[in-house]
C-alpha cells in the first residue's frame, strides 16, 4: 500500500493535503540542464553565522510497525541471534559506529494507543495487544526498559511520545514518574524492581503524534485544550530535569497558528506558549518506483527537497510571529522524514522497502538543507531506524544489511554540533515537471560547518547530476584559507544500486583520503550522484 492509499484506507484525511509525492503527469523524459555546464561555485561566508548545528538533526525514528522494533531491535533473550538482553546486537553497533544522537519512541501512530504499563514487569505477563493501525500481534515484549537500554547501549538519547489520542494525562504523568522521579514513590520503586533503581531523565517528551490525523483527529483548538492540560502537569513531574515538550505541528494549512492562538487564549497563554521548545513537523517523499524508477522520478523525487524547504521556512515564520522579544524561539523537530514508497503497510514486513542510491542522495540533499537553516532545526528524525520505510539497516533473521542511507548519516558526522555557515551555491540547474508546476533546482547541493578552534571546516556536497560530474569552484569569503583536507565518497555506477543480503556492499562510503588542496579558493570535482563529506584544515 502506497502512503496515499494508506492515508486513505486509514481515514486521515486532514493529511491529504500535505503535498507529499509526486502526481503523475505528462513530465520531460528527462529534465533540461540550464546555465554553465558542468561548473558550478560555492561560497562559504564566515561572519553570518546561522547558530550551531544540533547533533539530533541525526537522529532515529523507532514504531511498533512492522518489523521495525521485533526483528530490528528485539530479538528475545532465548533467540540464537546475537543480543544483549534480547537487544539485537548487530544493529545496536551499527547505531554506535554512527553515533546516533535520538531515537524516537514508540511511534508514530502507534504511539496514541499505547499504554506503557502493557510494556514493563516480567514479560511472561504482559498482554498481547492488537495494533491497530499496523495490523499485528503486539507481544508488549519491548516496552520502556528494553527502550532505555537500546539507548543506553547506542548512545542515543530517549525521546517518548506520549498518548494523546486515547491515552490520559494521568498515563502521560505517572510515565514520567516511572522514568524520571527520583523519589521512593510506589511507581518509582517499580522501576527499581524492574532493573534500573536510577531514573533514566529522559529529556524530549512529544505530546502525542500526527494528532491531527490519526493522534486523535482534532482540530488545533482542541489539540491546544489537551497539550495545555499535559504540560501543566507533565512540566511539574519533571523533577528537575530540563524536559523539553515537543508540541504537534502540521506542515500545511493554518493548524500551527491556530494552535499557537490557542494557547494564548488561555489564562496562563504566554507560560503555556513557552513551553513549546519544538513543533514537531513530519514530511515524506514519493517519486515513482523504489528501484526501478526512470530517470525523471530521479530528479522528480530530488526536486522535492525544495518543498520541504518552503514548508520550513513557513513554519519559521510562523513560529516567529509568536515569539517573545528576548525569549528562545521554538525549534522544529523534522521527528518523521523520509521516502515512502509504495509497499505494503500492514503485518509483520509493513513498509519495508528496498533503499537505492537515489534515497540516499534524497537524504543527503534533505540534510543539507536542513543544515543550512542553522539553529533553528532542533531534530530531525529519520523514519524509520530499521526494516521500515528509510532504514538505517535491514535484517533477514541472522543477517543485517546497511543501506545507502546509513552511509550518508556516516558523511554528515562531522557537521554536528559545529557552528553552521551561511553558503551561497550558484549552479546550473535542473527542471522536473510536477503536476503545472515546473521545479527548477541545482545540481550541486552544500552545507557546510565550522568546528569550534576554527581550524577545520566540513563541507557536505552532492551532485545531482546523473551522467556529468560538476567542478565546484570553492570560495572561502573572509580570508580563510585552506591548507590539505580529507575527503569521503559515497556512490556507486548506478544510482538504482542497493545493498542486498548477497551483495551487501556494492553502495558503501570510502575511507577517508588525503587530498592536497591550498587557498581561499581552489577547484574540486564532484562525480555525478554522489555525496562527499571535505573536511578542510585551515590556516
Ligand atoms: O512512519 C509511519 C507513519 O507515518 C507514522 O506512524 C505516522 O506518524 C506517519 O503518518
Amino acid at each position: 500500500m502506497n502512503r496515499r492509499k494508506f492515508l486513505k484506507t486509514s481515514g486521515l484525511a486532514a493529511v491529504a493535503a500535505k503535498g507529499f509525492g509526486a502526481t503523475a503527469g505528462a513530465l520531460p523524459a528527462s529534465p533540461a540542464p540550464r546555465g554553465g555546464a558542468n561548473r558550478a561555485r560555492l561560497t562559504v561566508i564566515f561572519d553570518e553565522p546561522i547558530g550551531r548545528l544540533n547533533r539530533n538533526l541525526l537522529g532515529q525514528f523507532a514504531e511498533h510497525l512492522g518489523a521495525c522494533v521485533y526483528g530490528g531491535m528485539w530479538v528475545g533473550t532465548n533467540s540464537s541471534i546475537p543480543n544483549i538482553h534480547g537487544l539485537r546486537k548487530d544493529t545496536l553497533e551499527a547505531l554506535k559506529r554512527i553515533h546516533a544522537s535520538i531515537i524516537r519512541w514508540p511511534g508514530g501512530c502507534f504511539a496514541d494507543t499505547y499504554h506503557w504499563r502493557n510494556g514493563i514487569g516480567p514479560r511472561s505477563k504482559r498482554p498481547t495487544t492488537w495494533n491497530l493501525w499496523w495490523g499485528r500481534e503486539e507481544p508488549n515484549a519491548f516496552g520502556t526498559d528494553e527502550y532505555m537500554e537500546y539507548c543506553h547501549l547506542s548512545g542515543a538519547s530517549p525521546y517518548v511520545c506520549v498518548n494523546v489520542g486515547s491515552g490520559s494525562v494521568r498515563e502521560a504523568v505517572e510515565w514520567m514518574e516511572y522514568c524520571n522521579s527520583s523519589h521512593a514513590t510506589t511507581i518509582a520503586r517499580e522501576r527499581g524492581a524492574n532493573g534500573h533503581a536510577e531514573p533514566y531523565n529522559v529529556t524530549y517528551w512529544s505530546v502525542g503524534n500526527e494528532n491531527w490525523g490519526c493522534g486523535g483527529a482534532f482540530a488545533p483548538e482542541d489539540y491546544a485544550d489537551h497539550y495545555a492540560r499535559y504540560v501543566n502537569l507533565m512540566a511539574r513531574a519533571a523533577e528537575g530535569v530540563p524536559v523539553q515538550f515537543v508540541a504537534c505541528g502540521l506542515e500545511g494549512g493554518d493548524w500551527n497558528r491556530r494552535f499557537f492562538e490557542a494557547l494564548l487564549r488561555r489564562p496562563a497563554g504566554r507560560g503555556i506558549l513557552r513551553t513549546v521548545r519544538q513543533l514537531s513537523i513530519h514530511h515524506y517523499f514519493h517519486d515513482g518506483a523504489a528501484v526501478d524508477f526512470s530517470d525523471r522520478d530521479y530528479y522528480g523525487l530530488l526536486a522535492q527537497v525544495g518543498e520541504l524547504e518552503a514548508i520550513l521556512r513557513r513554519v519559521v515564520a510562523t513560529i516567529d510571529e509568536f515569539k517573545e522579544p528576548n525569549a528562545p524561539a521554538a525549534g522544529i523537530a523534522l521527528d518523521e522524514w523520509g521516502v515512502w514508497h509504495p509497499v505494503p503497510g500492514q503485518g509483520a514486513e509493513a513498509l519495508l522497502q528496498p533503499n537505492t542510491l537515489r534515497d540516499a542522495l534524497l537524504a543527503a540533499v534533505t540534510l543539507n538543507g536542513l543544515c543550512n537553516l542553522g539553529s533553528r532545526i532542533s531534530m530531525a528524525c529519520i523514519a524509520q531506524v530499521f526494516n521500515v520505510l528509510q532504514s538505517m539497516a535491514i535484517t533477514r533473521g541472522a543477517q543485517m544489511v546497511l543501506t545507502p542511507t546509513y552511509y550518508v548519516f556516516d558523511l554528515f558526522q562531522p557537521h554536528m554540533d559545529q557552528a553552521g555557515l551561511k553558503s551561497v551555491v550558484e549552479s546550473p540547474t535542473y527542471e522536473v515537471q510536477e503536476g503545472k508546476r515546473t521545479m527548477a533546482r541545482d545540481y550541486l547541493s552544500a552545507a557546510a560547518s565550522l568546528n569550534e578552534s576554527r581550524k577545520q571546516i566540513c563541507l557536505t556536497l552532492v551532485n545531482q547530476h546523473l551522467t556529468d560530474p560538476l567542478d565546484v569552484e570553492i570560495e572561502f569569503a573572509a580570508g580563510a584559507s585552506a591548507t590539505g583536507a580529507t575527503l569521503r565518497e559515497l556512490t556507486s555506477s548506478n544510482v538504482r544500486d542497493q545493498n542486498t543480503f548477497d551483495h551487501p556492499d556494492v553502495v558503501v562510503a570510502t575511507a577517508a583520503k588525503h587530498l592536497s588542496l591550498s587557498g581561499h579558493h581552489f577547484t574540486h570535482t564532484v562525480p555525478p550522484h554522489s555525496v562527499q563529506t571535505l573536511v578542510v584544515n585551515l590556516v
